[in-house]
């Protein structure tokens, strides 16, 4: 780590848009969802150096409420690899302090995956070296519009402690400073458009599966050069 590094925001937090499965996958006459077994190799390769890093929160998004619209078969292969993933990342977590929560719809995921989530949320709770936030079957529009019915119906309520509701979050939805995209594109997804308010993009052509702790580098490197102003004047 670099001294720089060690300055940066004790409460960091990174969100990962974890695109180019697929076309890995592709390029290398594999099935698609070989790229997507090849992504949990990186997620843990970035989680472990997220810690490293001391990183405050760490959100990935690992399904959209959109991923459903994919063919059955690789919808089901998704959900079979959350199922498969989930408890031995979990217990990877307790050993690395990590806690790990699921933010997310939780009325569709198939029953072996939420019975996986509540056990790996459960096993965790008591962590605190690193917040890791798997985002699965979330649509930042979705949950914004169910926090925001839920404040008209109910008067005058909180509208952030609704918005951690629609989320299925215990906690206050906390703000992105460094929102990453592998892949190639420039677009946001529907990925936490509220805690993106004031986020530094970083787009990277990398495929996914060919994401790690170097790759993660350049992007903080990235990051730690940008001048953030929230809409002030710098003194
Ligand atoms: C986007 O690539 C990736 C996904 C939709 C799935 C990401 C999921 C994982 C990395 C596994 C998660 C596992 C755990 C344990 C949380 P794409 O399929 O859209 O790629 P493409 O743009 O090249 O088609």
């Amino acid at each position: 780590m670099t001294t720089d590094q060690e300055t940066m925001s004790d409460r960091l937090h990174v969100a990962i848009i974890m695109d180019g499965n697929g076309r890995w996958a592709t390029e290398r006459s594999l099935p698609r969802t070989a790229g997507h077994h090849a992504g949990v190799r990186s997620l843990r390769a970035t989680v472990e150096a997220a810690v490293e890093r001391q990183i405050h929160t760490l959100t990935l998004y690992a399904f959209s409420s959109d991923n459903w619209q994919r063919p059955q078969s690789e919808v089901r292969a998704l959900m079979r690899i959350l199922a498969a993933q989930l408890p031995s990342q979990a217990a990877r977590c307790v050993r690395q302090n990590i806690r790990l929560s699921i933010i997310g719809r939780r009325d569709r995921l198939p029953d072996p995956v939420l019975q996986a989530v509540l056990r790996a949320e459960a096993r965790t709770l008591h962590c605190t070296a690193l917040h890791l936030r798997l985002a699965i079957d979330y649509s930042a529009r979705d949950s914004l519009t169910r926090a925001a019915r839920h404040v008209g119906n109910n008067g005058n309520g909180d509208f952030l402690q609704a918005l951690m509701r629609a989320y299925n979050a215990d906690s206050l939805v906390p703000d992105v400073d460094l929102l990453i995209r592998t892949g190639g594109e420039q677009r946001l997804s529907d990925f936490l458009l509220w805690e993106c308010a004031y986020a530094e993009l970083y787009f990277m052509p990398d495929y996914w599966p060919d994401f790690d702790g170097t790759k993660l580098d350049t992007a903080l490197c990235a990051f730690q050069k940008r001048q953030r102003r929230f809409g002030k004047v710098p003194a």
